[in-house]
């Protein structure tokens, strides 16, 4: 099963690809967690990728293809896989097509995940991650078992670089340009499946297992 995530910056990308990815047992594959982790381990894609985050800008299509190429081509991917946050522009959503075509693999459903962007910001500065694991919490609306820490590892939670005020107002804006042409591409391609992503998070992963097994 090879499904793709779409939605705006705090939209629940990320927190559904996580029960997708456990339920359905299919890598998750982040291309913002992708670029986080080269940024803390300071290697060179860390450094390219890190001037763009820091803006709200998307990192350039050719770094950013490179790295999904290089990931989709590992042994795991060979059973399914599920992106969240990539395609992002029509060129990547082109280069993936080539690509799944000469891996013989095809999508089984876009699965945009739609909330009111007026909810977005709220997400976005009450979110918290694990800077070891990754994992996100919310203030109020996930939060950890004890405040601040971890659920998984005990480590302290921190905020995203890129979740605070100054760049998420453009990160919103840049995001919302770019993606209706993309959810236009998918949709004429009939892969596209909207997902209320303004519920309960039990509630919207219980939609979209809906609409996998349907
Ligand atoms: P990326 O890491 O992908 O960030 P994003 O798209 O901005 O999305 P987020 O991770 O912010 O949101 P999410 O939808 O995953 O929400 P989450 O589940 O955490 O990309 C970061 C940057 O990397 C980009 O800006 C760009 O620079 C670069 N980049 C990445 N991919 C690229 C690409 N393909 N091309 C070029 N550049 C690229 O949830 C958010 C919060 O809400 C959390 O606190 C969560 O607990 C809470 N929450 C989740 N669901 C609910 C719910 N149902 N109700 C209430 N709260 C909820
Ligand atoms: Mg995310």
């Amino acid at each position: 099963m090879n499904l793709l995530l779409m939605g705006l910056p705090g939209a629940g990308k990320g927190t559904q690809a996580e029960r997708i990815s456990e339920k359905y047992n299919i890598p998750h594959i982040s291309t913002g967690d992708m670029f986080r982790s080269a940024i803390n381990e300071g290697t060179e894609l860390g450094k390219k990728a890190k001037s763009f985050m820091d803006q709200g800008a998307l990192v350039p299509d050719e770094v950013t293809i490179g790295i999904v190429k290089e990931r989709l081509s590992k042994d795991d991917c060979e059973r399914g896989f599920l992106l969240d946050g990539f395609p992002r522009t029509i060129a990547q959503a082109e280069a993936l097509q080539t690509l799944l075509t000469e891996m013989n693999q095809a999508i089984d459903h876009v699965l945009h995940v739609k909330v009111p962007e007026e909810k977005l910001v709220e997400r976005l500065s009450g979110r918290r991650i694990c800077p070891a694991c990754g994992k996100a919490y919310h203030v109020m609306y996930n939060p950890p078992e004890k405040e601040g820490i971890c659920d998984r590892d005990g480590r302290e939670l921190i905020q995203r670089d890129d979740d605070k005020p100054e760049t998420v107002k453009n990160r919103l804006a840049i995001n919302i340009e770019q993606s209706q042409p993309l959810l236009d591409f998918y949709d004429e391609r009939g892969y596209l499946v909207t997902v209320n992503g303004d519920q309960d998070i039990d509630k919207v992963f219980q939609d979209i297992q809906s609409i996998i097994e349907k």
